[in-house]
């Protein structure tokens, strides 16, 4: 195996049996809601469902964007978007640079189409190969060989200066986000790898007709201890030590976000690992709750298993709407239902 091919699998081996989460939190445990112990509604009437950019869900999540390239890469986004598919959520694959680079790669993520052809589906590329070669082509390429309904353009600075291969040069990328923004027929949309995004960043990114944000914030997965562990050259290993907490955490990226754009399209990830942490982003401004490390394990192993991960999801989400009486995701966003918690 070569390369990039080499790489993706590593990532997952390393993800899956390796300790790649941050020691610090995302912050959404500064905030907890206010509990109705008379809710006065019935548990059973809680409604999810949401739209995203125009796509109708059963429940305002995303499985976000890991993997693809490899046979391995090709069960995983199988097993996801059958789940995808049976619970009516949005999903995004990983990286499509390899399929860019090898037409070999590219049944492991047209493979999503291929069992789940009405899903809201979300293709993805570094926004750094934008400085390396990469060309609005390639991007409508990537989009139109998976049918995407849209594209996340990734930014992973911290990953790429600690991978011994990465591509470190990030100047004036964001007028050639703007340059394909406007040109590409489905919604461009940004995300972070899980570093989170400033808000000034996140209102340039919206003047340039960005359609949609994913914080992915800190407290979740670390890229930097990810990379650290598939470095052999000691100062890069000490590096990503140096870095694995580096970040906006995902609540305050998100809060900020939200407090700058209101009314723009955001999704939260980084580090949300339960309903209830879910039901908090969504509180506080996310459109959209994006789900990755939580989804992989499962994912190695098969449809159901993710089915069952999400539905528990979907479950403790539930419970957590209902406690606050918010029988939609509108009255969840539009009542004062949670508060920061202050520490004496
Ligand atoms: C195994 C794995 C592979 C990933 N690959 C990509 C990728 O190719 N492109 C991307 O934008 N993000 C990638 N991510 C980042 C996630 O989409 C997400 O932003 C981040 O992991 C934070 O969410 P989490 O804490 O729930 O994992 C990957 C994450 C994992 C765990």
């Amino acid at each position: 195996m070569d390369g990039i091919h080499k790489r993706k699998d590593e990532h997952i081996d390393i993800v899956l049996n390796e300790q790649v989460t941050m020691s610090r939190t995302t912050g959404f445990e500064n905030f907890e809601f206010i509990h109705q112990a008379l809710p006065e509604i019935n548990l059973a009437d809680v409604c999810l469902k949401t739209t995203f950019l125009g796509h109708r869900l059963s429940a305002p999540l995303l499985i976000s964007s890991m993997t693809g390239g490899t046979e391995r890469g090709r069960d995983i986004n199988r097993h996801l978007a059958e789940a995808a598919r049976e619970l009516g959520l949005a999903m995004a694959v990983g990286s499509q640079r390899i399929m860019l680079e090898d037409v070999a790669a590219r049944p492991s993520f047209t493979v999503v189409r291929e069992v789940a052809p009405d899903i809201a589906l979300f293709g993805n590329l570094g926004a750094i190969q934008f400085n390396y070669g990469m060309s609005l082509r390639n991007l409508e390429d990537a989009a139109t060989i998976i049918r995407a309904d849209g594209m996340f353009l990734h930014f992973n600075p911290l990953q790429e200066s600690i991978q011994p291969e990465g591509n470190t040069n990030f100047a004036g990328l964001l007028e050639k986000i703007h340059q394909v923004a406007r040109a590409l027929p489905v919604p461009v949309l940004v995300k972070e790898v899980g570093c989170g995004i400033a808000p000034e960043l996140a209102q340039q990114l919206a003047e340039r007709r960005v359609q949609g944000i994913d914080v992915s914030g800190a407290g979740g997965t670390s890229w930097a201890s990810i990379e650290g562990m598939r470095a052999t050259d000691p100062s890069a290993r000490r590096l990503a030590q140096v870095f694995s907490d580096w970040g906006i955490d995902t609540a305050r990226s998100l809060i900020l976000c939200r407090r700058r754009l209101p009314g723009f399209p955001l999704i939260a990830s980084g580090g949300i690992r339960n309903g209830l942490d879910a039901a908090k982003a969504l509180a506080l401004g996310a459109n959209l709750v994006g789900l990755a490390y939580p989804l992989l394990e499962p994912a190695a192993r098969g449809t159901k298993e993710v089915i069952r991960v999400l539905q528990q999801f979907m479950t403790e989400l539930r419970v957590a709407m209902f406690l606050t009486g918010s029988k939609t995701l509108v009255d969840l966003q539009t009542r004062p239902v949670i508060r920061k918690v202050f520490r004496g």
